[in-house]
């Protein structure tokens, strides 16, 4: 088996209001190997950022999470909190989709990119935290980085700052980035240098990076693994070739069908249906109600994820297609 840097088990977490609880992501297992790229795509509210604010502990005070989330022999599920903080930002760094949520507007970049190292990386003295902070904005080619040193976030165009999210993510060297949906906010041409200066920075540095995103061409442009995410749980997994030409689920089948053809019209072939609301989640597959494979055994019973080839898992009770259609 291949080396694995992180590794979730059995990773759930419920908002609880009251007595009432909503299971958001659902026992979800999987792994990143060091230096790949696993992709997290799925529907809007199918619990992607969830997931990646469990791996690091920053979900809202509503939520609970159980499970583990081991990274190099520790869990993080059960780290103290200051030992949390030295891995976020530190171990594993952090880029959102809006960097204005993640940049303090009232510091400047350069005191931003300083603090975040003195925390990380305390021996540096000032002359080398500066030093440090200004290449880290001339590696994510900020032009003129000592001018953008002194100047604030609100200066900034929406893809320098994304520049600067990342130079602050990667400063401490991450062994894992977690990058959920970091270039939507941007216009297209701004999104594939970012996306591109992401894949050389990977290159550079060996970091594995786990991206979430909603665009299929992003998946297959820089992602090694893909896992698809439907109502809290993963339905399907594997090589991003696999999932690409020889999806199984029916749900992933139907992401396929929707990629949006540059430039044409006949944009959305979409999944009929809504994802029903989490709160009322239909006992069995929860893909059940909107899959014209279904029959009534879907709707009972919860099929497991399973391999139907070596590392291609899938949760379907007709896994393999080809055998059972
Ligand atoms: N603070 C919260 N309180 C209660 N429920 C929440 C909260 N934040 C998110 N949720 C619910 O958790 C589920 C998962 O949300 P999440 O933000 O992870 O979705 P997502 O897959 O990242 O969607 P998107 O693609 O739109 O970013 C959604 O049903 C959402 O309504
Ligand atoms: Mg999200």
């Amino acid at each position: 088996m291949a080396e694995t840097l992180l590794d979730v088990r059995n990773l759930s977490t419920a908002f609880v209001n009251g007595s009432k609880k909503v299971t958001v992501v659902d026992d979800v297992s999987f792994s990143v190997a060091p230096g790949r790229t696993l992709a997290i795509v799925g529907e809007s509210g199918c619990g992607k950022s969830i997931l990646s604010l469990s791996m690091i502990r920053l979900v809202p005070d509503t939520a609970r999470t159980v499970g583990q989330i081991l990274m190099d022999g520790e869990d993080l599920a059960a780290v103290s909190p200051q030992r949390m903080r030295q891995i976020r930002g530190g171990k594993i760094g952090m880029i959102f989709q809006e960097p204005m949520t993640s940049l303090n507007p009232i510091m400047t970049v350069g005191a931003q990119l300083s603090e975040a190292l003195k925390l990380h990386v305390p021996e540096l003295n000032a002359a080398e935290r500066h030093e440090r902070a200004v290449e880290g904005l001339r590696r994510v080619r900020l032009p003129a980085p000592e001018a953008q040193f002194h100047r604030y976030p609100h200066e900034l165009s929406g893809g320098m700052r994304q520049r600067v999210m990342i130079a602050m993510a990667l400063s401490c060297e991450p062994e894992l980035l977690i990058a959920d949906e970091p270039t939507t906010a941007l216009d297209v041409t701004v999104q594939a240098e970012i996306l591109a200066l992401l894949g050389d920075l990977q290159r550079d540095t060996g970091m594995a990076v786990i991206l979430i995103t909603h665009d299929l061409g992003v998946v297959a442009e820089f992602a090694d693994e893909v896992m698809v995410m439907y109502a809290g749980r993963i339905v399907e997994r594997g090589t991003v070739g696999e999932i690409l030409s020889d999806p199984q689920h029916p749900y992933t089948i139907g992401l396929m069908g929707s990629i949006p053809r540059f430039g044409s019209d006949d944009r959305l072939l979409a999944i009929e249906g809504t994802v029903p609301a989490l709160s009322a989640m239909p006992p069995g597959c929860r893909f059940a109600p909107r899959c014209v494979f279904a029959v009534p055994r879907c709707a009972g019973e919860s099929p497991v994820l399973r391999e139907v080839t070596a590392g291609h898992a899938v949760s379907c009770h007709f896994a393999p297609l080809e055998d059972n259609l």
